[in-house]
């Protein structure tokens, strides 16, 4: 239809729109709103969980099920304390901080260069009067227990690999693997961000895709490599183009201090080019410490050189939230189509969309087919129902939600069998068979290889 044709399309320029929408949809909104919120903490609504849960089942798919030499593992949130001393996180695991003197605020002393919230039009916080940097351990503590004395002190993870290098010794010897093998999971880590911002970007709890490859110290290079490649992969499978996606190595001096070799793989994010995924050779830090701090060797021996070594662990480390922001960010656009009228769209990847067909009847007198055909799609796809307001209206609410195919049952489907499929980028309809919707749906909303 010539109404349905584009003529300006405007890409994310500003988050606040982004962040409205998500508000708005249901996707992604401050936690406890109804207290103000609590900074740097963020609830996922309906949509929101079917897009990050379907961006975790593709990684997991990726990393872990289609290999051989991944195991999937699930571990507890705090860990033994010890851990974190073992790993370096309680001596250095912190960010330097200044204090303003006036307003009593807390800033990170790096991130200096933003407006003063008392006095945005007048001053950055740098100008203002600010303590000297102080340390500032991003840990978050806990108490396990019922006991009130130091020893009951707990942390909350602050990254999800140290207890897969707590595990290392089982999982290798009741999985059966042999170096060069890895160990992944996706779960819940937590910072006390000294200024959490830029929506979900940097939160203080949020959850990290980890996984940790352990091979002999003469294959680190190759495969350093090797998971840089599948990593960059991975998100162009997720429709980043080269103008979003870029890697950046890091200088010595950035390095943290396990690390012997980083790339950050970036997305152009509106506030500019931002790290969503690292990937780090991290040597034998992290086994040789909780080997000396355990008291259990964590070595292993090669079966057929009789050698024994530590293993050297590349790590790939990617933020759920991150790259679900960066997936919506990547996909909303503005457009004005050729009758004058706008649409806010999603365009999201099918393969991750939250729901992936909305059945619309064009009249509520066709409920009972409708219904038959939606809760026939219900047992494979996730499918919304929408029968309320025009036809149109129906449209643009699926396109701000990012639902790839809409299926209209009017009112010739009883007699010719057939539905009208609505693809959401293009806006092209054609009619297809009721039968061979399924088949339709599973063709185009399968992953890319
Ligand atoms: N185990 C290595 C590690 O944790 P990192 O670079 O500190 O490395 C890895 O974190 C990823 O975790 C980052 O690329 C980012 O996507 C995510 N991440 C880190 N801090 C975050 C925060 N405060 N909020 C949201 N995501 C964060």
């Amino acid at each position: 239809m010539a109404s349905e044709q584009v003529t300006e399309r405007r890409p994310l320029s500003r988050m606040e729109d982004l962040v409205s929408l998500c508000a708005r949809r249901g996707y992604i909104f401050p936690s406890s709103e109804i207290y103000g919120g609590i900074n740097g903490f963020w609830d996922y609504g309906p949509l929101g969980t079917e897009l990050k849960n379907n961006l975790k089942a593709f990684w997991w798919q990726r990393v872990v099920r289609e290999r051989a030499d991944v195991e999937g593992i699930d571990t507890a949130i705090i860990a033994h304390p010890r851990t974190w001393e073992a790993s370096g996180h309680v001596e250095h695991f912190s960010d330097p901080m200044v204090d303003c003197r006036k307003c009593k605020r807390r800033f990170r002393a790096d991130h200096t260069d933003v407006p003063c919230p008392e006095a945005p039009a007048k001053r950055q916080v740098a100008e203002c009067e600010l303590t000297d940097p102080r340390s500032f351990n991003l840990m978050l503590t806990t108490r396990v227990g019922a006991s009130e004395d130091a020893a009951s002190v707990a942390y909350l993870r602050a990254e999800t690999c140290q207890p897969i290098f707590n595990d290392f010794k089982r999982i290798r010897e009741s999985a059966r693997q042999k170096i060069p093998f890895g160990i992944a999971q996706i779960g819940k880590a937590f910072r006390n961000e000294i200024n959490p911002r830029n929506f979900t970007f940097r939160s203080r709890e949020f959850e990290q895709a980890e996984m940790e490859f352990f091979c002999h110290p003469s294959e680190r290079e190759h495969w350093f490599e090797h998971w840089r490649q599948q990593r960059l992969h991975f998100h162009e499978c997720l429709g980043f183009g080269t103008d979003v996606l870029r890697t950046r190595a890091h200088d010595a001096d950035e390095l943290a201090h396990y690390c012997k070799n980083a790339v950050d793989v970036e997305y152009a994010f509106p506030f500019g080019w931002q790290e969503i995924e690292g990937i780090h050779d991290r040597g034998d830090w992290d086994l040789s410490r909780h080997s000396s701090f355990s008291g259990k060797d964590l070595s292993v021996t090669d079966e057929t050189t009789k050698e024994r070594y530590t293993p050297m662990v590349i790590e790939t480390s990617v933020g759920v939230d991150r790259t679900t922001l960066a997936l919506l960010a990547n996909s909303y656009s503005e457009e004005v189509l050729a009758n004058g009228e706008s649409r806010v769209v999603l365009g999201l990847p099918a393969h991750v969309a939250p729901v992936k067909a909305a059945v619309l009847p064009l009249s509520k007198k066709l409920a009972e087919p409708s219904h038959a055909l939606e809760n026939s799609l219900r047992r494979q796809f996730n499918v919304f129902y929408d029968d309320a307001g025009n036809i149109g209206r129906r449209y643009r609410r699926q396109d701000e939600a990012g639902t790839p195919f809409c299926i209209t049952y009017d009112f010739e489907s009883p007699d010719d069998g057939r539905v009208t499929v609505r693809e959401r980028d293009s806006m092209a309809q054609e009619r297809i068979p009721i039968d061979a919707v399924v088949g339709y749906l599973r063709e185009r909303i399968e992953a890319p290889i």
